[in-house]
C-alpha cells in the first residue's frame, strides 16, 4: 500500500479536483503542496457543486486537509473559501485543516504588483490570474516573505515589513501604481491573524506521525507540468514547481512519501492564459469541444483555449513528472465527433521533431503532426465500466496509452464523482 500523488500533466484544469475527491475515499489525509488560490477545482457531488481554490479537495469527503509549506496562502481568500464551504455543510476546524506555520503569506501588495506588471507587459503578458502568486514566490526565494509563524512575533513583523516595503514600493512607484504604507500592512495582518493562527501548526511533524501510524496520504497537485516553472512553457508558466517530486519538499516529508504518481490528463487539451499551444484548434471543432466541455476557467471565468490531445507533450510531462499512470478525464466531451486527432510530433521550420523545443520562439513556431482516427457516435457520458464504452472510444484510449508510454489507471466520463472507471487502484500500486 502506498501514498498517491496527483499532478496535472497538461496546462491545468484536467479535472484534478474530481479525481482527488474520488480517490479521497481511500485516503486519510489530503495535502496541497504548491501553488495558491490561482488553482480552481470543481467537484460535483449529486446536486452540490464545490469550487475550491486553496482548500484541499479531501475536505469534501470529511478527510483531514493539509496546506503545506510549499503553498502561498492568501488569508482573506482562504477565509472566504472556508466561509463558503462551511455554508455548504463542510466542517473546517483546526482539527480538520492543518496549515504549515512556515507557509508564506500573500499580501495585497503582491496582487497589486502582479496586475501592474501584467499591464505594462502589453503583448508579452503571461495572462496570470492576477492573484499575486508570482510576487509571493519571489519574496519567498528572496528571503523577505512574511510567513504564518511571523504573525505571533510583532518584533519580527516590524523589521520584515520595512524590508518588504523598501523593495515593493520602489517597484510599484516605478510601475506607476499606488504604493502601500506600513500601517496598511499591519492592519491587514492584524485583521487576519486571529482567524489564521489557530490553523497553523508544524505540518511536517504531524504528517510524519501520521505516516508512521500507517495513514494513507493523498498529495493534491495544482496547475500542471506544462505550467511548471522549470519544465513548462517558460516564461508562460506559474511560479512554482508542479511536478510530483515537490510533493515531498512542499509538505515537509521525505521523497519516499510520494508513492504512486497519478498524472491527470484530459482526453483533449486546454489552456487558459497566454503561451504556446501546438495542438490548439481555432475552428468550429475547437469551439464545439469548448462548448461541450464547458471550458471556462474556474478562477477567472476566461474561456479556455482548446486543442487535440498532445501525446508528444504528454510523453515529456510523464517523464519529468515521474508519472506511473494517468487518469484520463472528459472522454465524454469527444462523443459524437466524426473524427478525433492526436498530436504525435511537431514540425519546426520544415523539419519533423519528436520533442518540444525549449526556446520560446521555437515553441511558438512548432506545428502539430496529427494522427486522425474515426470518432464514435455512442455516448460515453456517465459510463462506469469498460463494458459501457464503445469500441472506437476504447481504441482511442488504447492508442493514447501506446503513444504516451503510460497506462490509463482511471477514466472519467462526467463531472459527477461516481462517473469514474477504476482500472487499477493507485493506492495498491
Ligand atoms: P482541475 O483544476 O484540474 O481540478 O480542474 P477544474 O475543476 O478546474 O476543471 C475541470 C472541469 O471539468 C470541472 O468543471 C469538472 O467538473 C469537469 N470535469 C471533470 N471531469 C470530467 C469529465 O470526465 N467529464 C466532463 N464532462 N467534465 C469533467
Ligand atoms: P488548476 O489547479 C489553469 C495559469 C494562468 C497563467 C499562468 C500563470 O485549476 O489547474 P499565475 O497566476 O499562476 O501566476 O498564472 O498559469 N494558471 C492556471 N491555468 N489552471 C490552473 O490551476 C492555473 N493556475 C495558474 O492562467 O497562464
Ligand atoms: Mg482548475
Amino acid at each position: 500500500m502506498s501514498n498517491v500523488t496527483v499532478i496535472g500533466t497538461q496546462w491545468g484544469d484536467e479535472g484534478k479536483g474530481k479525481i482527488v475527491d474520488w480517490l479521497a475515499s481511500r485516503a486519510d489525509i489530503v495535502v496541497r503542496f504548491q501553488g495558491g488560490h490561482n488553482a480552481g477545482h470543481t467537484l460535483v457531488v449529486n446536486d452540490q457543486v464545490y469550487k475550491l481554490s486553496l482548500l484541499p479537495s479531501g475536505l469534501v469527503r470529511g478527510k483531514i486537509g493539509v496546506i503545506g509549506n510549499g503553498v502561498v496562502v492568501d488569508p482573506k481568500a482562504l477565509m472566504s473559501e472556508i466561509d463558503r464551504v462551511v455554508e455548504q455543510g463542510l466542517k473546517v476546524t483546526p482539527e480538520t485543516l492543518w496549515i504549515a506555520e512556515t507557509a508564506p503569506i500573500i499580501l495585497p501588495l503582491h496582487g497589486a504588483i502582479d496586475r501592474a506588471r501584467e499591464a505594462v507587459r502589453g503583448k508579452h503578458k503571461i495572462g496570470t490570474t492576477g492573484r499575486g502568486i508570482g510576487p509571493a514566490y519571489e519574496d519567498k526565494v528572496a528571503r523577505r516573505a512574511i510567513r504564518i509563524c511571523d504573525l505571533s512575533e510583532p518584533e519580527t513583523l516590524d523589521w520584515k515589513i520595512d524590508e518588504l516595503l523598501l523593495h515593493h514600493n520602489t517597484l510599484l512607484a516605478g510601475l506607476g501604481a499606488p504604493t502601500f504604507t506600513k500601517e496598511e500592512i499591519l492592519a491587514f495582518l492584524g485583521e487576519i491573524t486571529p482567524r489564521l493562527l489557530p490553523f497553523a501548526c508544524p505540518v511536517w511533524d504531524r504528517l510524519d506521525e501520521a505516516d508512521r501510524a500507517g495513514k494513507r496520504i493523498l498529495f493534491e497537485g495544482a496547475q500542471a507540468v506544462m505550467l511548471d516553472v522549470d519544465h513548462g512553457t517558460y516564461p508562460f508558466v506559474t511560479s512554482s514547481n508542479t511536478v510530483a517530486s515537490v510533493a515531498a519538499s512542499g509538505s515537509g516529508m521525505g521523497p519516499k512519501a510520494i508513492g504512486f504518481v497519478l498524472g491527470i490528463a484530459k482526453a483533449y487539451t486546454t489552456r487558459v492564459g497566454e503561451g504556446p499551444f501546438p495542438s490548439e484548434l481555432f475552428d468550429d471543432t475547437g469551439r464545439g469541444i469548448a462548448e461541450r466541455g464547458r471550458e471556462f476557467g474556474t478562477v477567472t471565468g476566461r474561456p479556455r483555449r482548446c486543442g487535440w490531445f498532445d501525446a508528444t507533450m504528454m510523453r515529456r510531462a510523464i517523464r519529468v513528472g515521474g508519472v506511473n499512470g494517468i487518469a484520463l478525464t472528459k472522454l465524454d466531451v469527444l462523443d459524437g465527433m466524426d473524427e478525433v486527432s492526436i498530436c504525435v510530433g511537431y514540425e519546426l521550420d520544415g523539419k519533423t521533431i519528436q520533442s518540444f523545443p525549449s526556446a520560446p520562439g521555437a515553441q511558438a513556431r512548432v506545428k502539430p503532426v496529427l494522427e486522425t482516427m474515426k470518432g464514435w457516435n455512442e455516448t460515453t457520458a456517465g459510463a462506469r465500466s469498460w463494458a459501457d464504452l464503445p469500441a472506437q472510444a476504447i481504441k482511442y484510449v488504447r492508442r493514447i496509452e501506446e503513444l504516451i508510454g503510460a497506462p490509463v489507471t482511471l477514466l472519467s466520463t462526467s463531472p459527477q464523482r461516481d462517473d469514474t472507471i477504476l482500472v487499477t487502484d493507485p493506492f495498491e500500486g
